[in-house]
């Protein structure tokens, strides 16, 4: 059901709410930064398909897009790129939070513990000016790759490792991962995964982050916010999901028997479906050829052909309910192929999505208001209050 909030003119003050679970057919913000056509299959930042921008943008490229609402010039962003990098370093603080955190948390567990952490030590964190808030949120892009390769490296009992400010955020973070400058292909390959991650619309995740924003808290408690809703593997957590599900079926000829008894039971398969797209999802359209190549180069063919059997066989039994990939079916492929562990899926989204969070509660505070629906009372009524010794 829509939500008609009809003011009666004779109780001004007084709002008729209606009953739409999940929030479903609800519009709660404006946005200029991206547009989505579920039953198309459309996606674009600022007016442009996210086909070209994965195509032709570079992920920091795509953050300015989003961020000032328009492309920039080269000398835009150059200085744009210098910034980030500028601000790459983690506090020395830092390493110290970092150190005690336990080995055997997840990286998202700490990811959401570290972005928190950081907020504790920006003595501007409760600043909510539109600059102090865009330096934030520079700070906060630039600075979430060395918090996730640093956990990886502590978790593994490595050395931490420095940002290289003379790379691009893919080529940073992956040199700290594994130590090694990546190939050209392989900086690429994690630079449009980056692109095709950035920004879409209100999901659950940035719709959280607008809710704490707007209660007029702070950005690192937004994002803080953002990260705990993005780990839930009905959102950013199902491509680590897919990933299992690809290790459990392993073969081929697994792929039916497999899929179908989880069909029977009406179990979900990860990868699949959502909330608004009722067609395949623009990112996973181009995710699919491209984790296909990447897949080759890197000798992950089997895992690619595994997906694509997946896909065909789900396209025939749930197609016409509109469920189809999503953008975590063929993430999973592309992270696998670039080496990254199965637990690191789901923060190369969040490290990407920051950037869509952070634009977002800096759009909600431009006209903000305070988020809060309500909820229709199911309880009883009039009950007696019981002494405990009556009960
Ligand atoms: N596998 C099998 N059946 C599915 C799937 C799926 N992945 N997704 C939806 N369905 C079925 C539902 O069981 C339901 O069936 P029914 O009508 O017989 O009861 C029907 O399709 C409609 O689904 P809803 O639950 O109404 O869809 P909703 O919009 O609430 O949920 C969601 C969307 C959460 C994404 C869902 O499709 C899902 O759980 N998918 C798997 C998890 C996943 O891949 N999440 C990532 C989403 S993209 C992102 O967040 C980045």
């Amino acid at each position: 059901m829509t939500v008609t909030a009809e003011k009666p003119a004779s109780e001004p003050s007084v709002v008729k709410p209606s009953w739409d679970k999940g929030l479903a057919n609800t519009v709660a913000a404006e946005t200029q930064m991206s547009f989505i056509d579920g039953a198309k299959g459309i996606l674009e930042y600022v007016g442009i398909d996210i086909d070209s921008l994965a195509r032709n943008s570079t992920f920091e490229e795509t953050v300015f897009l989003l961020w000032n609402l328009r492309l920039p010039t080269k000398a835009e962003l150059a200085a744009f790129e210098q910034s980030l990098r500028a601000e790459y370093a983690l506090p020395d603080e830092m390493y110290k939070v970092i150190s005690t955190l336990p080995k055997h948390a997840t990286p998202m567990h700490a990811l959401r513990t570290m972005v928190s952490a950081l907020g504790t030590l920006d003595p501007n964190a409760d600043d909510d000016s539109l600059d102090a808030n865009r330096m934030k949120a520079l700070k906060l892009v630039a600075k979430t790759p060395a918090l996730i390769a640093n956990f990886d490296l502590h978790r593994k009992g490595k050395p931490f490792a420095k940002p290289d400010a003379t790379q691009n955020i893919a080529g940073s973070f992956l040199t700290m991962l594994t130590g090694q400058k990546p190939t050209a292909a392989m900086n690429r390959a994690l630079d449009v995964c980056l692109i095709l991650h950035a920004d879409h619309g209100l999901n659950a995740s940035t719709f959280a982050a607008r809710v704490t924003i707007a209660t007029l808290s702070d950005m690192y408690s937004a994002m803080t916010t953002a990260v705990g809703t993005l780990k839930g593997p009905l959102h950013g957590g199902a491509n680590e999901e897919v990933m299992v599900m690809l290790n459990e079926i392993g073969t081929l000829d697994r792929v039916d028997a497999y899929i179908r008894a989880k069909l029977a039971k009406k179990d979900l398969v990860m990868g699949f479906g959502h909330r608004v797209y009722k067609t395949t999802d623009p990112r996973a359209t181009y995710l699919k050829t491209f984790s296909k190549q990447v897949a080759t180069d890197t000798g992950n063919e089997k895992l690619y052909e595994l997906s694509h059997a997946i896909e065909e066989l789900m396209a025939k039994e749930v197609g016409p309910k509109g469920i189809w990939p999503n953008v975590d079916f063929y993430s999973a492929t592309t992270y696998h192929s670039l080496g990254l562990e199965l637990d690191l899926f789901t923060p190369m989204f969040a490290m990407s999505r920051m950037s869509g969070w952070s634009g977002h509660c800096i759009e909600q505070l431009k006209d903000n208001r305070l988020i809060r629906p309500q909820a229709l009372y199911v309880g009883p009524h009039a009950v007696k209050y019981v002494e405990m010794a009556a009960r």
